[in-house]
């Protein structure tokens, strides 16, 4: 396990056809070997005030527009869902505004699985090097927090509370969670939930 807790990675699209029709031009530069991401000014004149003509972020990892969801799992995820099996407390999310690729980079293709089938995968891979003598218990919930309130995707049941206690810390109360004993099983809660998902956010989905 590294010492940070907080990674942060950036990914960056290709334009897209929208972008490409109205000769949108290109100002970001990815150099994964340093961690950086360039962004040029898009005034090219000599006006343009110095330090406005190119900014460098630094970030722990960047991917360009080439990138496969694959290499994100292996070089990035994989760690943070293989210390899950250790016993930390983990999570992955995106953050981004709309269309930048957070769905495509969780959900994925069939060609090429995101995030969240390779976790799938990953953590049935590890069960299956634990000794049958080792009894293996795996449940999954699914929420969706909008409009600051919690959903139960699952059970469908809005509103949910937020409870503390010591035994768990902070949780998330009257959550149902769906024992899975195989990628199937995990599948299943995530097809489920995600038929349940706020109808605004589909119709975001729809648009693009
Ligand atoms: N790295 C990528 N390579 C190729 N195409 C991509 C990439 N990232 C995103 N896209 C394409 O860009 C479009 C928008 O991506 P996506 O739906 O993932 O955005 P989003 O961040 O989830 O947006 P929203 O906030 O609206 O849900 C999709 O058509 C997707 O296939
Ligand atoms: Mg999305």
């Amino acid at each position: 396990m590294s010492t940070e807790n907080i990674k942060v990675i950036v990914r960056c699209r290709p334009l897209n056809k929208r972008e490409i029709s109205f000769n949108a031009q290109n100002i970001i530069v990815v150099n994964s070997n340093v961690a950086q991401v360039i962004v040029n000014s898009p005034d090219k004149s000599q006006t343009a005030n110095e330090e406005h003509i190119q900014q460098i972020f630094t970030f722990d990892k960047v991917f360009g527009t080439q990138s496969m969801n694959i290499d994100l799992f292996n070089q990035s995820f994989k760690p943070v869902v293989q210390a899950v099996t250790q016993g930390y407390n983990a999570c992955i999310f995106t953050y981004g505004q709309t269309g930048c690729g957070k769905t495509f980079t969780m959900s994925g293709e069939q060609s090429d699985e995101g995030c969240i089938s390779n976790s799938f995968d990953c953590i049935f891979d590890y069960i299956s090097t634990i000794p049958n003598s080792v009894k293996i218990v795996l449940k999954a919930s699914y929420i969706e927090i909008h409009n600051e309130k919690i959903k139960d995707l699952v059970t469908n049941l809005n509103d949910l509370p937020v409870n503390e206690s010591k035994e768990l810390g902070i949780y998330v109360g009257n959550l149902s969670e769906h024992l899975c004993c195989t990628k199937t099983d995990l599948q299943k809660v995530r097809e489920d939930g995600y038929k349940n998902r706020n109808l605004q956010w589909w119709a975001l989905e729809m648009l693009f």
